[in-house]
C-alpha cells in the first residue's frame, strides 16, 4: 500500500493506495465519529462493491446505511442531492454520522456537497473507484453540482478525512473511462511535472494495457501533484497559478460537456479535446512549438481521447466559457503552457486568438 498525505495543517489527512483496500474497514475505522457510516454509491458501482465494502465495515462493528443513486453525469443535481438529504433523515442521521462516497467522481462530488451541508457539516470519506477519481477528483475537497448553465456551479470546499482508492477496483472500469482518466492523469505532466510526463510518454501503452504496477505509480504520482498544489492553495484564491493550474483544458471543457448536454461527453474527454484548444492557444501566443503540440497531441491519441471538439461554433464556446468559476470582474482567466511541464494563468488574451485555437480544434 501506497500512503500520500494532504498537508493541511488540522483537516491533513491521508491517500491511501493500493489492492484490497475494500476489505480493509480497519483503516477506515480511526477516520470515523461513530460507529455509522452512510454509503452513498450509485446503481453501477453499487452491484459490484458496495456488500464487500459494508461487509467489511460491519465486520469491525460499524452501522451502514447504503444510498443508491442514479448513474451518471445528468443525475450530478439536486434531485440526487435530495435523495441523499431524505435517505439521511429517514435513517434519523446525526451529526457523528460520516459520509462515505463509494464510486466516481459523480458520486464523490455529490456525497461531498451533502457532507459538506447536512447538519451543517458532517465528516467524509471519498472511496473513489475509477480513475479520474482515483488521480484528481477524491482528493482537494471540490464538491458540488452542476447547473443547466454551467459545470460545478453550485458546490462547496469540504475535505475529506481520508481517500481508499483501492486500484482492484480499476478491473471492471469500462476502456473509456479508463482514457477519460488519463486525461486528468496527462495534465499533471504537463501543467507541472516533466518528468513524469516524459515518464508517461515511455509507459502510456502498458498504461491503457492496465499494468496494475503503472497504474499504481500513476495514481501515486498524480494524487502527490494534487495533494501539493491543495496544500499550496487550498481555496485557489492565489493570484496567479496556484490551484487554478488543475484546471488546464477545464474552461474549454467545461463548455464542451454543458454545450452538448451532460453525459454526452466524458469530463475526462472534454479535458483533452479543451486542452488541445489550451495547447493551440500556448502555440498561437509564440509559446509552443509545432513539435511541442504535435507530441502533446501523440500522447492523448495514444490514450485513445479525443483532440478535437464538437462543432458548437466559436460564439457558443464563448457564451459558455463566460460562465466559467476563474472569470473575475467579467475578465475571463485560462490556463495556458509556457512549455511542456510549465503551466501560467493568463488574463488578457486577445478574443480573436481564443475564437482561432477554438475553430481550429473543431470537428466539422
Ligand atoms: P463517473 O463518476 O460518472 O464515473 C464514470 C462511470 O464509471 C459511471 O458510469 C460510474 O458508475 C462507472 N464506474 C465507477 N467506478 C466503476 C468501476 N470500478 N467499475 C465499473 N464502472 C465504474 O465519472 P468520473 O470520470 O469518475 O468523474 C467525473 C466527475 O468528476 C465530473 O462530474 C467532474 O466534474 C468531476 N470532477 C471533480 C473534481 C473535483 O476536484 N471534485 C475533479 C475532476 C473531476
Ligand atoms: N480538479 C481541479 C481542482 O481540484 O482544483
Amino acid at each position: 500500500m501506497r500512503r500520500l498525505n494532504v498537508d493541511l495543517a488540522d483537516r491533513s489527512y491521508p491517500i491511501l493506495i493500493g489492492g484490497g483496500l475494500l476489505a480493509r474497514a480497519d483503516l477506515i475505522l480511526p477516520h470515523l465519529r461513530t460507529q455509522h457510516v452512510a454509503l452513498v454509491s450509485n446503481t453501477i458501482v453499487a452491484p459490484l462493491y458496495l456488500d464487500q465494502l459494508a461487509r467489511s465495515l460491519v465486520k469491525v462493528g460499524v452501522g451502514v446505511t447504503p444510498i443508491v443513486l442514479p448513474d451518471g453525469e445528468s443525475h450530478k443535481n439536486w434531485d440526487s442531492l435530495n435523495l441523499i438529504y431524505d435517505a439521511l433523515l429517514a435513517a434519523r442521521c446525526d451529526r457523528g454520522t460520516t459520509i462515505v462516497a463509494l464510486g466516481g467522481g459523480v458520486v464523490g462530488d455529490l456525497a461531498g456537497f451533502a457532507a459538506a451541508t447536512y447538519q451543517r457539516g458532517v465528516s467524509f470519506i471519498q472511496i473513489p473507484t475509477t480513475l479520474l477519481s482515483q488521480v484528481d477528483s477524491s482528493v482537494g475537497g471540490k464538491t458540488g453540482i452542476n447547473h443547466p448553465r454551467g459545470k460545478n456551479m453550485v458546490g462547496a470546499f469540504w475535505q475529506p478525512k481520508l481517500v481508499l482508492a483501492d486500484t482492484d477496483t480499476l478491473r471492471t472500469l469500462p476502456d473509456r473511462e479508463l482514457s477519460a482518466g488519463m486525461a486528468e492523469v496527462i495534465k499533471y505532466g504537463l501543467i507541472r511535472d516533466l518528468p513524469f510526463l516524459e515518464w508517461l510518454e515511455a509507459n502510456m501503452d502498458g498504461l491503457m494495457a492496465r499494468d496494475g504496477a503503472l497504474l499504481a505509480h500513476a495514481i501515486e504520482r498524480s494524487c502527490a501533484n494534487k495533494a501539493e498544489v491543495v496544500a499550496a492553495d487550498e481555496f485557489e484564491t492565489a493570484k496567479d497559478g496556484g490551484r487554478a493550474l488543475l484546471n488546464l483544458g477545464h474552461t474549454f471543457g467545461h463548455a464542451i460537456e454543458t454545450g452538448m448536454g451532460y453525459g454526452e461527453w466524458l469530463h475526462g474527454e472534454g479535458v483533452a479535446a479543451g486542452t488541445m484548444m489550451a495547447i493551440e492557444l500556448s502555440h498561437r501566443l509564440g509559446w509552443l512549438s509545432v513539435a511541442d503540440v504535435d507530441r502533446i497531441r501523440a500522447l492523448f491519441v495514444r490514450a485513445r481521447l479525443p483532440v478535437t471538439g464538437p462543432a458548437l461554433g466559436a460564439a457558443r464556446y464563448l457564451e459558455l466559457m463566460s460562465h466559467d468559476k476563474k472569470v473575475i470582474a467579467g475578465s475571463l482567466r485560462l490556463i495556458l503552457l509556457k512549455a511542456p511541464g510549465q503551466a501560467v494563468t493568463v488574463a488578457d488574451v486577445a478574443q480573436k486568438e481564443i475564437v482561432a485555437a477554438i475553430e481550429s480544434c473543431c470537428r466539422g
